[in-house]
């Protein structure tokens, strides 16, 4: 089966609430009908994402959870809620989240799991530092990073699962990677699918490629054998998201 195209928007801490549902109803009628397009909006505007996008095939997904399904954790939110508040996606492991908040490729594979548990489907972000590509360590971070995120992970689950690629020195830099820099990774990541599991996941786990993605580069990057869509961020604030969409 050919692998849809899968394209999340991360709003990250940007618009607000009142803001949320006009904007998502900007895009309607506009978006390849093969597309499937996720807004990751913050968690306070899920619920009226969730309402804006009734009707619609587009999905919504939050930008992080707690791996815990309840309890003492003041300020988080469970998998559990989310799932039951009608959202699809939660993107896991973003670079800002590691860099900013100390998450761990071993966080990132408890959360993952959580996610797995309650039905929604984790995008889980994995890249290298610009120090790491320049001393010619992407696909052994990349890798390392990948294989941690998805330990204990079975087969059936982890078809469910989105990995981005996002090389950090391409994000929110307008530094794009290169369609062939970003391929090779992707790549690497399918192999090491096949590795871990089977042919049959390698081919069925989608992909993305995320880092100053736009609409005059998706289309290039989204054509690459192994990329399957795009996780992006600026673009995704903008009118020119239907250009990243439609690619
Ligand atoms: P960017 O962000 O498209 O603004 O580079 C991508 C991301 O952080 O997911």
């Amino acid at each position: 089966m050919e692998r849809k195209i899968v394209v999340a928007g991360n709003w990250k801490m940007n618009m607000l609430p009142s803001q949320t549902g006009e904007f998502i109803a900007g895009f309607k009628g506009k978006f390849k009908d093969d597309r499937q397009v996720v807004f990751c909006v913050p968690a306070v505007s899920l619920s009226v994402a969730v309402e804006a996008v009734k009707g619609t095939n587009y999905a919504v997904g939050a930008q992080n959870l707690h791996e815990k399904e309840s309890g003492a954790y003041t300020g988080e939110i469970s998998s559990q809620m989310l799932a039951d508040m009608g959202v699809k996606y939660v993107i896991i492991g973003h670079s800002e989240r590691r860099q900013y908040f100390g998450e761990t490729d071993e966080g990132v594979n408890a959360k993952a799991q959580s996610a797995l548990g309650a039905g929604l489907i984790p995008i889980i972000c994995v890249g290298e530092t610009l120090e790491e590509r320049n001393k010619n360590i992407t696909l052994e971070v990349v890798r390392l990073q990948t294989k941690v995120a998805l330990h204990n992970i079975e087969e059936k689950a982890v078809k469910n699962i989105v990995i981005a690629y996002e090389p950090v020195w391409a994000i929110g830099t307008g530094l794009t990677a290169t369609s062939q820099q970003a391929e090779e990774v992707c790549k690497a990541i399918r192999d090491l699918l096949a590795e871990l599991y089977n042919d049959s996941v390698a081919k069925a786990v989608t992909i993305q490629y995320g880092g100053s993605v736009n609409g005059k580069n998706a289309g290039e990057l989204f054509s690459q054998p192994n990329i399957d869509g795009g996780l992006v961020g600026g673009a995704s604030l903008k009118a020119e998201f239907v250009d990243v969409v439609n690619g």
